[in-house]
């Protein structure tokens, strides 16, 4: 079995090819093509297994994507923050990846890297570019899965530095702060996904996962989750709605704000998304992982 992983930079790619070359112990052979726009960003651990092949190629050219012989595709859409237009990029990388697949026809079936929520078409901001995404790439190949994710506990990696500041604190976008809200730790997504890449039969196509944590978790977590690893009190500043956008603004580029500020409001109570929330028509599995948040948290705020 041959998997290409495109790009293989995301923190949720590199997850998955840990959980596949760590499943090819227990399973036939997995061959992994990983495909990297800078190839030295091929982790030195991955490049000791026989298994793993790291080769050159930008999800933004169509012609550098070499698929020939792979059987199984596992995409994301890498986020983009460089103001240009997020949309129009989930746009060209889908169908770039589109193109890659059909040229190579050897590819059997595609594993998306997705978002709760992608099944609307608008009123979620961001998460549209994984609409787009699943647009473009939902009949591709016979076998199609989307990996709906939930909010990666890893987004509060930026909090890590004000925790540590002499006034430990850290913003949260999330309001009010005893809001539940499904998370899930990236090493449970590159597991969850390594699974539905190497899994023998699925029912139907596409078939959604949605991949959650082992519970719902609220900001207040979050800074409780903090307080364990630093040993010190945190405080928690709220974001009000209104002072999203100039919250976004400090550190994503225009373009970017509104589509963050939108999706941020979408799952607000109150919002399209969270109004829309538990609909079990819209996926056909739940994944749920069992890393929490306090493991997760505490993991980053050691290695950050
Ligand atoms: N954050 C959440 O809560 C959440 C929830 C659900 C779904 N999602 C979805 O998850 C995805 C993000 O995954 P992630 O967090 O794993 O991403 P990430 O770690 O932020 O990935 C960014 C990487 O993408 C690579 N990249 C950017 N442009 C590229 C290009 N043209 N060609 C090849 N590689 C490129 C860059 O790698 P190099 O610079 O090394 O090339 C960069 O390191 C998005 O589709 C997002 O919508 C996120």
């Amino acid at each position: 079995m041959l998997v290409a992983v495109l790009p293989a930079s995301p923190k949720t790619a590199q997850e998955t090819i840990r959980a596949l070359l760590a499943a090819d112990q227990l399973t036939s052979p997995v061959g992994v093509r990983a495909i990297y726009r800078d190839l030295s960003k091929a982790p030195r651990a991955f490049r000791a297994h026989a298994g793993f092949h790291a080769v050159a190629g930008d999800v933004g050219d169509a012609t550098t994507l070499d698929l020939g012989g792979v059987d199984t595709v596992f995409a994301i859409t890498p986020p983009r923050h460089d103001g240009s237009d997020m949309m129009q990029w989930a746009t060209v990388a889908s169908e770039n990846t589109r193109v890659a697949i059909q040229r190579a026809g050897s590819v059997k079936r595609l594993v998306l890297l997705s978002s709760m929520g992608a099944e609307h078409a608008s009123g979620t901001g961001e998460i549209r570019t994984n609409h787009i995404a699943e647009e473009i790439l939902k009949d591709v190949v016979p076998e199609v899965i989307f990996m709906r994710c939930a909010y990666f506990m890893e987004n509060w990696a930026a909090a890590i530095q004000t925790v540590q500041s002499e006034q430990p604190h850290f913003d949260s976008s999330i309001t009010p702060l005893d809001y539940e809200i499904p998370m899930v730790a990236v090493t449970d997504i590159g597991k969850a996904c390594a699974t539905y890449l190497m899994a023998m039969d699925i029912p139907k196509h596409p078939y959604i996962v949605e991949v959650q944590g082992p519970q719902k978790y609220t900001v207040k977590d979050v800074c409780e989750a903090f307080e364990e690893a630093a040993g010190h009190a945190v405080e928690i500043r709220p974001v009000e709605k209104a002072n999203l956008a100039t919250f976004f603004g400090q550190f994503l580029p225009e373009a970017s704000v509104g589509p963050f500020v939108e999706m941020t409001v979408s799952f607000l109570p109150g919002g399209f998304l969270a109004n829309n929330a538990g609909n079990a028509s819209s996926r056909d599995r739940v994944y749920q992982g069992r890393t929490g948040l306090v493991e997760a948290i505490g993991r980053m705020y050691r290695s950050g």
